[in-house]
C-alpha cells in the first residue's frame, strides 16, 4: 500500500492475538475474554497472566526488593529512566538472543517492579523520604493494596478496588502509540527495559496517557461557572479540545468508559454529578459541531473521576497508566519478538528539490 494516511489512522500495522477493542459494538476483549467479565473477579496482577500468557497463573509475580536512584517525583520520568537503568543494573539480554521463556521473565519483572517505581515516586512527590518497609508491603493482598502500601504506607479498600478496576480497563488496547513504539523497539531486538522504557516516554503525552490530569480542572472550571453546557461551548469557541472524548478506533461507546462510569457511581464519587453533566453538555455539542464524526466519551474520561476516588493527583494519572499498560506491552513486545521483523515503513519525500547548499545560505568560512 503506497497511499499517505496522516497518524497512520485505519493502517494496519501487525496482526495480533492479544486484544480486540470492538469498534462498533462497545466491547473489549482480552485474548477472547470481556473486560466486564474480568473486573472484581480477577486483580490485575491476573489479568496480566491472562494478556501476557493466556493463563490467569501465575500471573504478575510481585516486584523484587529495588530502590531506584535520584527519585524526582516526576512519575512518568522516573519511570522512563528507573527502566531504562534496569535494562543495565540487571544485565538484561537482547531480545533476540534470548528463550521466548526469558524474555518473558524479564518483563514479569519489569512489568512488576514499575509498580514499585511509580508508588516511591509519588511518594517523594508527597515529600517523604523514608521508604515504607518491603515487611510492612507485602502485608498487602492484591498488587493494588501493595501499590498503596507502598506510596501511602495505608490502603483504604475504596481505593484499592478504583485501581485494581482503572488497571484492569487500562491493561490493553490493541496497537495505540506506546504499544506501537514498544513494538518498534521489540523489532530492532533491543532488550525489554529500553522497549518498555520507551513506550512510557509515548505514553506521557496528553494525546495518549496524559489526558486524566485534564479533566479534572476541566470539571472544575465546569463546576465554578455553574453552566457545563456553556463551559464547553467556551472551551470548544477557544479551539481547544474537549480532553476525554474522541477515539481513533471506537465510533460507539468505549466499553471502559462505561465500565468505570459505573465504577465512579459504585465508590459515590463526589464528581460523578458534575462529570456527568459535563459529559452530557460535552456529547450533545460536539454532535452538534461534528454530525458526522461519532466523539464518544473515552477512557481517560471516567478514568480521571475513578482515580480521584482513590486520591490520584491529576499529574500522577500518566504514571498510573503505565502501571497498568505494562501487561499490554509484554504482551506485544513477545509477540513482536515471535515476527522477527523489524518495523521500517516508508516515509513519501516531500522535501525541497535536489538544490546546491549555497542556496540554503553563506558558506561556512573554514576554520
Ligand atoms: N474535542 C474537540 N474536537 C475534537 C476532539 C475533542 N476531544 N477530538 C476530535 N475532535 C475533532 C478534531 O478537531 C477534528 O476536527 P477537524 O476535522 O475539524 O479538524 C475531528 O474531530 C477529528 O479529529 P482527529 O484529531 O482527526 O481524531 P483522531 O482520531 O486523530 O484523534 C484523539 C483521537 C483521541 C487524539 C482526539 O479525539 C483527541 O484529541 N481527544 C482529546 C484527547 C483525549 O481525550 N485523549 C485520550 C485518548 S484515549
Amino acid at each position: 500500500m503506497n497511499e499517505f494516511r496522516p497518524g497512520l489512522e485505519g493502517v494496519v500495522a501487525f496482526q495480533t492475538e492479544i486484544a480486540e477493542p470492538d469498534r462498533e459494538g462497545g466491547s473489549l476483549r482480552y485474548r477472547g475474554v470481556d473486560i466486564e467479565e474480568l473486573v472484581g473477579r480477577y486483580p490485575y496482577e491476573k489479568v496480566w497472566g491472562l494478556l501476557v500468557d493466556e493463563s490467569f497463573e501465575p500471573g504478575m509475580p510481585d516486584p523484587e526488593p529495588f530502590r531506584p536512584a535520584n527519585l524526582t517525583g516526576n512519575a512518568p520520568s522516573d519511570l522512563q529512566s528507573a527502566l531504562a537503568h534496569l535494562s543495565a543494573d540487571w544485565e538484561l539480554r537482547k531480545l533476540v538472543d534470548i528463550e521466548p521463556e526469558d524474555a518473558r521473565d524479564d518483563l514479569a519483572r519489569l512489568s512488576a517492579i514499575a509498580m514499585s517505581i511509580v508508588a516511591q515516586s509519588a511518594r517523594v512527590a508527597d515529600g517523604k523520604t523514608d521508604p515504607v518497609p518491603d515487611e510492612d508491603v507485602e502485608q498487602g493482598g492484591i498488587a493494588a493494596e501493595k501499590f498503596l502500601l507502598r506510596w501511602r504506607g495505608e490502603a483504604d479498600p475504596k481505593h484499592v478496588q478504583a485501581i485494581d478496576t482503572y488497571w484492569i480497563c487500562t491493561a490493553e488496547h490493541g496497537l495505540n502509540a506506546s504499544t506501537f513504539t514498544a513494538r518498534i523497539v521489540a523489532s530492532t531486538g533491543a532488550d525489554a527495559g529500553a522497549a518498555m522504557s520507551a513506550a512510557v516516554g509515548a505514553l506521557s503525552g496528553p494525546l495518549h496517557g496524559g489526558a486524566p490530569a485534564r479533566i479534572l480542572p476541566m470539571l472544575e472550571g465546569a463546576e465554578k461557572l455553574g453552566d457545563p453546557a456553556q463551559y464547553v461551548k467556551n472551551l470548544l469557541d477557544r479551539g481547544e479540545r474537549l480532553m476525554g472524548f474522541g477515539h481513533r478506533i471506537y465510533r460507539g461507546d468505549d466499553p471502559r468508559a462505561t465500565l468505570l462510569k459505573r465504577t465512579a457511581k459504585e465508590l459515590g464519587s463526589s464528581r460523578y454529578e458534575v462529570a456527568d453533566a459535563v459529559e452530557q453538555a460535552a456529547l450533545a455539542e460536539l454532535k452538534r459541531r461534528k454530525p458526522d464524526r461519532p466523539l464518544p466519551t473515552n477512557v481517560e474520561f471516567w478514568s480521571a473521576v475513578v482515580l480521584d476516588t482513590a486520591e490520584i493527583p491529576p499529574d500522577l494519572t500518566p504514571a498510573m497508566f503505565g502501571c497498568a499498560r505494562v501487561a499490554g506491552w509484554s504482551a506485544h513486545i513477545l509477540e513482536e519478538r515471535k515476527t522477527g521483523r523489524l518495523i521500517r515503513p516508508s516515509a513519501q519525500y516531500v522535501g525541497p528539490a535536489p538544490r546546491p547548499a549555497s542556496e540554503v545560505g553563506a558558506a561556512p568560512v573554514p576554520s
